[in-house]
């Protein structure tokens, strides 16, 4: 099987490297690996998502979808006093943010999870995610519709996604999905995405 950032299990040795990164205001070293998304810097999308939004406060529960080595769950828990769930279907990348979830000091608040691990009772207040958007587009799709149909009913989804990924499509994909979904950032050639749930029809 070819090896991307999102097998199971990477077939690459697992080579592992310390990337810098600054994430609303605060430093942070993450270790990172062959075979994982972005390994040799803080991704341009997840950095253009991470300045566009506003770090959340308070408390809830949270998912970052598609966590790679787990630099959104991390800033979230450290901001907030959320519940994070960092799902990833590559295991490489769930033992790396595991690792920095330690690092950060919010491993207690981090759970690591492949999507069918996930309790099928949760609901999340907020969804971040700098989506797989190379899973081609019905993967993507179906993807995105098990986890935002999980969305609490005034909950808020983030996203960030390259223009020429297909940013303003998906956009408009997700409102006719019934999660109104508006653009309140663009920088550096992304997206950056607000989905919520449109709720109940009106009787
Ligand atoms: C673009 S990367 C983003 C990684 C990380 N959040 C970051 O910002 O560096 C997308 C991640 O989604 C994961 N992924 C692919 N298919 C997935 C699926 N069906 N469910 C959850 N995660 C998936 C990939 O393994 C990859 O780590």
């Amino acid at each position: 099987m070819a090896d991307h950032y999102f097998s199971a299990e990477p077939g690459s040795p697992d080579v592992r490297r310390t990337v810098e990164g600054r994430i609303w205001g605060r430093d942070y070293t993450f270790t990172t690996a062959t075979g994982v998304f972005s390994r040799d810097r803080l991704d341009i999308g997840t950095a253009v998502l991470l300045r566009e939004v506003a770090a959340p406060t308070g408390s809830g529960t949270f998912l970052d979808l598609g966590t790679g080595y787990g630099p959104i769950a991390c800033a979230l828990a450290v901001e907030s006093s959320a519940e994070v769930w960092a799902v990833d279907v590559n295991n490489r990348a769930l033992e790396l943010t595991a690792e920095n979830a330690k690092a950060a000091g919010v491993a207690d608040r981090v759970h690591t999870a492949l999507p069918d691990d996930v309790p099928a009772d949760l609901l999340f207040d907020q969804i971040w995610s700098n989506p797989a958007i190379h899973i081609g587009k019905p993967e993507l799709h179906k993807m995105l519709l098990r986890w935002l149909a999980r969305l609490a009913p005034d909950g808020v989804a983030w996203f960030v996604v390259g223009k020429n990924l297909g940013g303003d499509s998906l956009q408009r994909w997700m409102t006719e999905q019934g999660y109104p979904c508006e653009r309140v950032g663009s920088a550096k050639g992304f997206r950056v995405l607000r989905a919520t749930n449109a709720g109940p029809a009106p009787s």
